[in-house]
């Protein structure tokens, strides 16, 4: 099969992570090769040397987008969760990959500042973090993303879902929604 890049973008704490870990999961019960590069986890192997200047978040997304495309040559489905603040960076993703689907992990500033499961915004609000994305730094929203999940209205759950659902209806897996939900029940 042919390998594709699901790259998911918005604020830290939208839930990016949680997402991609999930969907991850979806994609191996239903047979299908797939790899996680994960903002944090890559960050610590490939990129030790770098900050979250833009420069710095420049170079290290195009490691992850490198390492995407030698995935996705190999017929490996690659779930890339970075925060990805710039469009003309995402572009530039969309450009090198092809197979590419933006998802848009949409989220209201409040929601991830109240959820701050690292910690990271308090620390910027008081001053101690200077580039936090959402705070001092921008987020550029998605303009056309092949798919939007709304973590403030939508469980996890139904975010995995209306992702495959959609990577469906693209063509990019063939696997019924249907019979996903029967093989959840153990049913045939
Ligand atoms: N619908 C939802 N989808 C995803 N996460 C949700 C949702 N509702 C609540 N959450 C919670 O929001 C938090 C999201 O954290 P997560 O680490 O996934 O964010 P992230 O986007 O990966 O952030 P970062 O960019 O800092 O890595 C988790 O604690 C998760 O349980
Ligand atoms: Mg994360």
């Amino acid at each position: 099969m042919k390998g594709f890049t699901v790259w998911l973008t918005g604020l830290s704490g939208s839930g990016k992570t949680t997402i991609a870990r999930k969907l991850q999961e979806q994609f191996l019960t239903m047979g299908y090769r797939a790899e996680l590069l994960d903002g944090d986890e890559v960050r610590r192997n490939l990129s030790p040397d770098l900050g979250f200047s833009k420069e710095d978040r420049e170079i290290h997304a195009r490691r992850v987008v490198y390492i995407s495309k030698l995935l996705a040559r190999n017929g490996i489905i690659s779930i890339v969760s970075l925060i990805s603040p710039y469009r003309a960076f995402r572009a530039y993703a969309r450009e090198e990959l092809k197979d590419f689907v933006e998802v848009y992990v949409k989220c209201s500033i409040d929601t991830c500042i109240k959820r701050d499961p690292k910690g990271l915004y308090r620390k910027a609000l008081n001053g101690e973090i200077q580039d936090m994305t959402g705070i001092q730094d921008p987020y550029e929203e998605p303009v056309n993303p092949e798919i939007t999940v709304d973590t403030d209205r939508q469980s996890v759950d139904e975010c995995v879902d209306t992702i495959l659902t959609r990577l469906n209806q693209l063509g990019y897996i063939n696997t019924l929604i249907e019979e996903r939900s029967n093989a959840k029940q153990g049913k045939e």
